[in-house]
């Protein structure tokens, strides 16, 4: 790996002051994580140091009291188990605040983020991002630093201790630990290397059975019999030449790391043994035993440390794709134009727009004046751009070129949320949220209980949800599971009379919905469009009848317009779409 240096300039420094705003403001949880770290650590030297005083002392009969001894590793244990939980109870509290806060953001940037995130971006990758994956970065990476600090001062501490005792013999070690942590480093890279490349060379043995079961008579009706097994032969070699390989690498490594290490151990072990028997440095069986024991300690924290940059690349990468969601993802943005209330005066000029830069556009240079209190009726074959067109009203969509007017001012000098305030919208796919049937009404208005009751009996629903046991304050289920369509579309009419806004859109309001339902709904919906503008996408008759235009849309333009009788009598356009009966098919044939 290349990344595994530890130098200040490496580019990991840069990555990680990117994240540090969202976890400094713990900054208190990481001194005491640091100083727990420290307490931790200086108790590692105090194991092997226990052992001078036993073997130069405890074995002598007037040595000290062995009621110490149990007492001593007590105190030693209990200290360094104190710092240890204080320490990991600081970084995961580091961690977990880190995350809320990074959350918080992201999910707030998401309620806010330009609509064209939503067309790039699935529903489980915005959630992945969000939810896991800031989540198990954190952790990683408070995990990996958690161990930096404790190995890194362990190590420290240990060093110290050797160099405290014997600095000459401290040197040897120096030099021979890193050789030994290099070579180790190399076999198991290898090994690694090997066992993945295994792993991915049983994929693919996995992958032709797999294929020449699912294609089994495509084989045999080309005669590819002696193909297929040659391929599976060459894949099969491949895997076993790889066992073998890492059999060798995996076989060899204990042996050969035994043996260096011995090679080092008797290295250390012959100075030391020289050293004392020229009685220098006052050296003792037990400064002996202590030295040989706070060496070998030291490999496990070289051994972690020199792991420690994957978590902590590993940890970054995916907190950075929750990060890069929100740099890269523009706010929604609005202007200053805030009235109270529209008048509902809607104009389209010369309006068009395409999903996509190649390809028809979806609306071609539509232009469609709607007056105020007015009951437009949108029809046309499905694709028509219908849906297109009213979705330009609230700006889910915006032209590709020409502009729309709400009251005269062209949408984007509306503030956003004036002009949303503005528009109360019933569509085909009715989106609840799981939350009780009152929240689902008032949806972003404060809730008053006497209003929902006279929305929802408007709606013709009340009936049936003053007999649920809680009323209104009943859930719903996810996306209202709970209700049967008809009553998910009338609770959706409830929610648009409580907005009681100037605009009203009707987007196939009534099309997955049979004979009493669409009775009920109905009766709604004349309740609701009272005294509002009104656009209506419809592919029934009956939601027709009381517009006071028509307009019929084909290929993204309008290719006529005029009252619903008018029309009907010219013989045009509505009038074969008529006949083809498209406004009161069956219900039946509708989906389901
Ligand atoms: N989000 C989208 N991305 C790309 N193309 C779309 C999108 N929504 C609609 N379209 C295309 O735009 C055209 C008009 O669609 P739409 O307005 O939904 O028609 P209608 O509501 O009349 O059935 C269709 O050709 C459709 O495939
Ligand atoms: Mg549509």
């Amino acid at each position: 790996m290349a990344g595994v240096s530890n130098t200040p300039s490496s580019p990991l420094w840069p990555r990680l002051q990117r994240i540090l705003p969202y976890f400094s403001p713990s900054w208190g949880f990481a001194l005491l994580a640091v100083l727990a770290s420290i307490a931790a650590a200086l108790t590692e030297p105090l194991i092997p140091a226990l052992f001078k005083p036993l073997l130069d002392k405890g074995f002598e009969p007037d040595g000290f009291p062995l009621w110490m001894i149990p007492f001593a590793l007590v105190l030693l244990f209990l200290f360094r188990g104190s710092a240890h939980f204080v320490g990991q109870y600081a970084l995961t509290r580091i961690a977990n605040d880190g995350v809320e806060r990074l959350r918080k953001q992201l999910f707030t940037r998401l309620t806010r983020a330009d609509l064209a995130l939503f067309s790039r971006q699935s529903a489980s990758s915005l959630s992945n991002a969000i939810v896991y994956e800031v989540q198990s970065g954190a952790l990683l990476l408070v995990g990996a630093f958690t161990e930096v600090l404790r190995d890194g001062f362990t190590l420290i501490a240990l060093l110290g201790y050797l160099f405290w005792l014997n600095w000459q013999l401290t040197l040897l070690v120096l030099t021979v630990v890193p050789a030994l942590a290099w070579i180790m480093k190399k076999l198991s890279s290898r090994l690694y290397r090997l066992t993945r490349e295994g792993q991915l060379a049983t994929d693919d043995l996995a992958y032709v059975v797999e294929e020449n079961v699912l294609a089994h008579r495509m084989v045999r009706l080309h005669a590819a019999q002696d193909a297929q097994v040659d391929r599976f032969a060459a894949l099969g070699q491949r895997l076993r030449r790889l066992a073998l390989k890492s059999t060798v690498a995996s076989a060899a490594m204990t042996p050969l790391t035994q043996l260096i290490s011995a090679l080092g151990l008797s290295l250390v072990v012959v100075l030391a043994l020289v050293q004392s028997r020229q009685g220098a440095n006052g050296a003792t069986v037990g400064s002996f035993v202590a030295f040989i024991t706070a060496m070998l300690m030291l490999i496990s924290p070289i051994r972690k440390l020199s792991d420690v940059f994957n978590p902590i690349t590993r940890g970054l990468a995916a907190l950075e794709r929750g990060l890069d969601l929100m740099g890269n993802t523009p706010e929604e943005r609005g202007g200053a134009h805030a009235p109270d209330r529209a008048e509902g005066r809607i104009a389209w000029q010369a309006v068009t727009l395409r999903y996509k830069p190649e390809g028809a556009p979806a609306l071609d240079e539509v232009n469609l004046a709607v007056r105020p209190g007015e009951v437009v009726a949108f029809v046309g074959s499905s694709g028509a751009g219908k849906t297109t067109l009213v979705q330009t009203l609230p700006r889910f969509v915006l032209p590709t070129a020409g502009q729309v007017l709400l009251d005269g001012v062209a949408l984007p000098d509306w503030s956003l949320a004036t002009l949303r305030r503005q528009i109360a919208m019933v569509s085909q796919d009715v989106v609840m949220l799981n939350d009780t049937v009152g929240a689902n009404v008032a949806l972003g208005l404060p809730l008053e209980r006497e209003r929902v009751q006279a929305c929802l009996e408007a709606a013709n629903l009340w009936a049936h949800i003053a007999q649920l046991p809680q009323g209104m304050d009943s859930l719903i289920g996810h996306n209202a599971s709970q209700l049967s369509g008809g009553q998910r579309q009338r609770l959706a009419i409830a929610r648009a009379l409580y907005k009681d806004a100037p605009i009203l859109i009707l987007d196939e309001a009534t099309s997955a919905l049979d004979n009493e339902s669409e009775r009920l709904v109905q009766e709604a919906l004349r309740v609701l469009m009272r005294g509002r503008t009104t656009l209506i996408v419809a592919h029934r008759l009956s939601t027709i009848e009381h517009a006071d235009r028509v307009v019929v849309m084909e290929c993204g333009r309008i290719v006529e317009q005029g009252a619903p009788t008018e029309l009907l009598a010219a013989g045009g356009a509505y009038a074969r779409l008529h006949q083809r009966g498209e406004f009161n098919a069956p219900p039946a044939s509708a989906s389901a």
